[in-house]
């Protein structure tokens, strides 16, 4: 289980988010940047962020570390923007907390190198969990200490929006040509030589596992919370052996929204003029 800990004050909102994650101490003296369950992009998005996060720790990619964080409301009282009233008012209870690494970067490609093991590591992961979220226009990675950060996770395992579905979607290729990294000649083969064998039956299990039960009950078409658990399983342990054969790395698109969808991301994609392939600053 995740460790849990109450949060003591909110801080302050971090505007860059699309569902207005906020930064919030808590009793154990730590910094958490906090998702909210009250957050429009809804409950699976945080299962996303367990699943996937836990899953890349235990195959030894940097992720913050996360916390199950009990919010009462009435910290945030003194805020004085409505929009973070209303959404720390209907996140009363259990909310997902993430590690807060102070003084990190956002991860710019034109000024941070990232050698070919690394990157191929990042793209089979993004890969085996159909991150559509963490493209040049929005790398989701942060800089800490001279090493690169994997955060939000939400916008992954497009499966589990429609379970009858899930076994012929995570069948599915993966296009990462407008990854963040696929510049950086991601060796992909190795990553899945290295990774695939460590994605077993047992740690997926485990990382289902840390997923509350909270945001599991109820899910239409399962009786119990293990059942969703298991679907997750299922998903993503047959991709891990064959996904490498099946990740596109095209020519990046240009001036485009992103593919990501707005209702996961909260926001539309920000186009920004695309660099040279294999320039660097
Ligand atoms: N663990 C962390 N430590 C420091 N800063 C963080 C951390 N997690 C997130 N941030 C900052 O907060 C911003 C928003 O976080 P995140 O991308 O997880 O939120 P989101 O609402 O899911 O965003 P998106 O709009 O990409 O969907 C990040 O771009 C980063 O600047
Ligand atoms: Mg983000």
């Amino acid at each position: 289980m995740l460790p849990e800990v109450t949060a003591t004050r909110y801080v302050t909102p971090l505007r860059e988010g699309g569902s207005l994650p906020g930064i919030v101490e808590a009793d154990d003296l730590g910094t958490y940047v906090m998702k909210f369950t009250g957050a429009g992009q809804g409950r699976k998005t945080l299962v996303a962020e367990v699943v996937c996060g836990q899953l890349g720790r235990r195959l030894g990619l940097r992720v913050p570390e996360l916390a199950r964080i009990q919010l009462d409301p009435v910290i945030g009282l003194g805020e004085p923007d409505e929009e973070v009233q209303e959404l720390l008012k209907a996140s009363g209870g259990l909310n997902l907390g993430m590690d807060y690494l102070p003084g990190s970067i956002g991860f710019d490609p034109l000024a941070y190198e990232v050698d070919s093991a690394e990157a191929g590591r990042v793209v089979w992961f993004d890969a085996l969990i159909n991150n559509v979220d963490r493209s040049w226009r929005n790398p989701n990675m942060l800089v800490w200490h001279g090493d690169l950060w994997l955060i939000d996770h939400g916008a992954t395992m497009i499966w589990h929006h429609n379970w009858p579905g899930a076994a012929a979607s995570a069948a599915k290729p993966y296009d990462a040509s407008d990854h963040v990294l696929a510049r950086f000649q991601p060796d992909i083969a190795s990553a899945a030589a290295e990774l695939a064998p460590l994605v077993t039956e047992e740690l997926l299990t485990e990382v289902a596992a840390d997923v509350p039960d909270e945001w599991l009950v109820d899910e239409p078409g399962f009786d119990t919370t293990d059942a969703v658990r298991r679907a997750y399983v299922e998903a993503l342990l047959p991709r891990a052996g064959t996904i490498h054969t099946r990740i596109t790395l095209g020519e990046p698109t240009a001036e485009r929204p992103s593919q990501a969808p707005g209702w996961l991301t909260g926001r539309p994609g920000r186009p920004v003029p695309v660099a040279e392939k294999g320039a660097s600053a």
